[in-house]
Formats: structure tokens, C-alpha cells, sequence
């Protein structure tokens, strides 16, 4: 059951974060350890998931593991959970972050992008989730699973369809998954992330396959994809800043999980539309 009151319940529990080498997972990482976790870090650069883990270890005093990991592989993430199981006994806390982005207009994207945002956005969601379920079923304190969608499945913007479409996805995914799990005590939240100054593009461009090419990017592409949505330069904050209030909102299972506030009237664009077609419906199917 998701008992406990609050932070209490996480000291001594173990907590799972793919993409913990930088940015946003870094930074969860380090919340888990403040509040008394274990953390298991995974990233395809090894060496940034060592640096994180040396952190939890040095700064945090917590027991601490690294693994370099795929989510595009399947057996990749396989041999992560059998390394964490081994290493710190189970998984508590799942937060599976990995996210790449690929810019660009929908008639420049090419077979391979999408090939590449799905396999590691959706499917590595996936391939986490899975593997690492049967850990998180053995334990019997509080357990939770937190997914990295983004505010792009919440708001639209240009040159963004292939990372939109995996987001969507991910978000999907999720509430699908609260609902099947919740009759075992394991909540779910997705989160919604907004601007933040991180490695993102770079990493993203690092860890593509190199049989599906390199990784394009135009100028114009990001400054049109900036203009077309409300959250701009001046929105961006640091990781540490986007994660303040993440482990509140986990304990507390909500399922949607924001990092901005800020775009509420834009979100309500959608919402507005979607309440317009069910208007036009009822009034269709009304008694003449
Ligand atoms: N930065 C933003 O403004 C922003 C906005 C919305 C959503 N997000 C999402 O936040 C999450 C974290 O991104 P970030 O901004 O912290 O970026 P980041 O580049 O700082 O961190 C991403 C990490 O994922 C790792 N990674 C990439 N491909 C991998 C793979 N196949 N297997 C394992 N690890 C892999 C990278 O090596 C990197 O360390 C992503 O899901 C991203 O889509 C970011």
C-alpha cells in the first residue's frame, strides 16, 4: 500500500533513475539521496552515471550504484536490474527519464529520427517499466513510478512531431499503467517537464545510433519551435529548480506532475477545444 506519512516513508528505500547522469535525472538523483535513498544511477555515458553516483555516495553519504545503460536495448536494461537487485537489493522508486529530442519539420524528419525518438522515448519507457516491475513488486513499503513526458504533451508547438508524438505516448502509457497497477499499492505519476538548462540536445546527439545517422538540428528549428509555444528563454530554470517539489507531489501520487506553472492559458486552448467538440456533439444529439 502506499502507506507512511511523507518523507519517512523513503529512508532505506532504493530509488531507479535512467538518464541520471545530467540534467534532470542528476538532479533527481540527488533529491532521492537527501531523502534518505538508495540510488541506482543509469545512462548510456557511463561515466556521467559514475559521477552521479559518486555524489549520492560522497555528498549524501547513501549507498549508491552506476550502470551503464541502453533503453534502446532491451537486454541492456535486463542486465541494469539484475546489477541493481544484486547491488542495492530491489527498487522502490522508478523514475524512468530518458528522453531524446530530434527537431525538425515534419517533412525533414526523417525514417530514422522517428526510429530513434520512439525506440528510446516510448519504448524505453517501456523496456524500464518491465524489467524493473518485478522489483518493484517484491518490495512492500511505499513504491512509486515517475515517467518523464514533457510539456510538449500538454501544449503543441512547430518542429517538434516526432518528440510531441513520443511524449503523447509516454503520457499514455502512464495512465494506463496507473490504473493497472494501482490495485498493488504502486502509484504512478508523470511528469511534465517545461524549459530547463540542460545538456539535452547535446546528449541526445551523443547517444543516436550511428547506423541511423547524425542528428540534424537547424537554427531555425529551435527559434521557430520557440516561438510557436508560451515558454520561452526567459522560462528556463536549472534542473534543481524544475525538481523542488517533485518528491511532495510523488508522495502524494498525483498523477500529473508539473515543473512551470506558467502556461496554464495555453494548455486551456486545448482543453477549450476538446470541451467545444463534445458541445457540438451533445447539441447534435439533442431532441430537435
Ligand atoms: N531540458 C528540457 O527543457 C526538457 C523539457 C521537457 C522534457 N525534458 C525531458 O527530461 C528528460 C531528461 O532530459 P534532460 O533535459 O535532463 O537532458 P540531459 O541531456 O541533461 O539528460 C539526459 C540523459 O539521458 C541520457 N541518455 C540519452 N539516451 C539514452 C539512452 N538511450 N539510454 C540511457 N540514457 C540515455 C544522456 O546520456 C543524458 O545523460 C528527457 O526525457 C527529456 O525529454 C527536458
Amino acid at each position: 500500500m502506499n502507506g507512511g506519512t511523507g518523507a519517512d516513508r523513503l529512508a532505506g528505500q532504493v530509488a531507479v533513475v535512467t538518464g541520471a547522469g545530467s540534467g534532470l535525472g542528476a538532479a533527481m538523483a540527488r533529491v532521492f539521496a537527501g531523502a534518505g535513498m538508495a540510488v541506482a544511477s543509469l545512462d548510456i555515458d557511463g561515466a556521467a552515471a559514475e559521477a552521479t553516483a559518486a555524489l549520492v555516495a560522497g555528498d549524501f553519504g547513501m549507498p549508491s550504484t552506476a550502470v551503464r545503460t541502453d533503453v534502446g536495448n532491451s537486454a541492456s536494461v535486463n542486465a541494469a536490474a539484475r546489477h541493481v537487485a544484486e547491488a542495492l537489493g530491489g527498487c522502490d522508486l522508478l523514475a524512468a527519464n530518458v528522453g531524446v529530442q530530434q527537431f525538425g519539420a515534419i517533412d525533414r524528419l526523417t525514417e530514422q529520427d522517428w526510429q530513434w525518438v520512439l525506440n528510446v522515448n516510448v519504448m524505453g519507457t517501456v523496456r524500464t517499466v518491465r524489467e524493473f516491475l518485478p522489483l518493484l513488486r517484491g518490495g512492500s513499503g511505499w513504491r512509486h513510478i515517475v515517467l518523464t513526458a514533457s510539456s510538449g504533451a500538454l501544449i503543441p508547438g512547430v518542429r517538434l512531431g516526432a518528440y510531441q508524438a513520443s511524449k503523447f505516448a509516454v503520457m499514455g502509457f502512464g495512465e494506463t499503467l496507473r490504473q493497472e497497477l494501482a490495485g498493488e499499492g504502486i502509484g504512478v505519476s508523470v511528469l511534465f517537464p517545461a524549459g530547463m538548462s540542460t545538456r539535452h540536445l547535446e546528449s541526445s546527439a551523443l547517444a543516436r545510433p550511428p547506423e541511423l545517422g547524425s542528428s540534424v538540428t537547424l537554427p531555425d528549428d529551435i527559434e521557430s519551435m520557440l516561438a510557436s509555444r508560451p515558454i520561452g528563454r526567459s522560462d528556463i530554470v536549472a534542473p534543481e529548480v524544475a525538481v523542488r517539489y517533485l518528491l511532495d507531489d510523488l508522495l502524494a501520487n498525483e498523477l500529473y506532475v508539473l515543473t512551470h506553472g506558467s502556461y496554464r492559458a495555453d494548455y486551456h486552448q486545448r482543453r477549450d477545444a476538446i470541451e467545444a467538440a463534445f458541445d457540438r456533439m451533445e447539441r447534435r444529439s439533442a431532441p430537435a
